[in-house]
């Protein structure tokens, strides 16, 4: 069986919290561990902070869409899309330490911590139309049966 679920809201750094504490609960229904569960978190905090901060560059009239799939087999979808500005060159994006934004004490790390976190991250982006970040999680169920 599939689950869904979604979200849209002001690309405000202050909704990235509401964005995270959300798909948390939306996936405890698969009974994840602490770490599965803080690792959701963390990608989820990282792909709408992306969208808030380099896609809309904090413009809080752009919308930020987040959904979440969940499947009886431990599978779990997060989608984070915008309508902002788009990535360039996704090839160089991906890469740790890179960062068009070193100036607001940005790492370059996002991406990264979301491909060590979930076992397959996909970005689809185009300039001047916006990006979609599509993160996929196999959890390891404790639970034979999710009702
Ligand atoms: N949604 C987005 N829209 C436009 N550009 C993006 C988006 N997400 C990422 N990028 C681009 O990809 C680069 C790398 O993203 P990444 O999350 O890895 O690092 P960062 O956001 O710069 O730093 P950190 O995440 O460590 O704070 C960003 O600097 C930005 O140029
Ligand atoms: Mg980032």
């Amino acid at each position: 069986m599939k689950n869904k679920m979604q979200l849209q809201f002001s690309a405000l750094s202050r909704n990235e919290s509401f964005a995270r504490v959300a798909v948390a609960a939306f996936v405890a229904q698969l009974d994840p561990t602490l770490d599965e569960l803080t690792e959701i978190k963390t990608v989820v905090s990282e792909a709408v902070t992306n969208a808030i901060i380099h896609g809309y560059e904090e413009n809080p009239d752009g919308m930020v869409y987040v959904s979440a799939a969940i499947y009886d087999d431990g599978t779990v979808e997060i989608t984070v899309r915008d309508e902002g500005k788009g990535i360039a060159d996704i090839e160089e994006a991906r890469q740790p330490l890179f960062t068009t934004k070193p100036d607001l004490e940005r790492s370059g790390m996002g991406f990264t911590i979301m491909e060590n976190f979930m076992d397959d991250v996909e970005i689809k982006s185009q300039p001047e139309s916006g990006t979609i970040i599509r993160l996929k999680k196999h959890l390891a169920l404790k639970n034979a049966l999710c009702n």
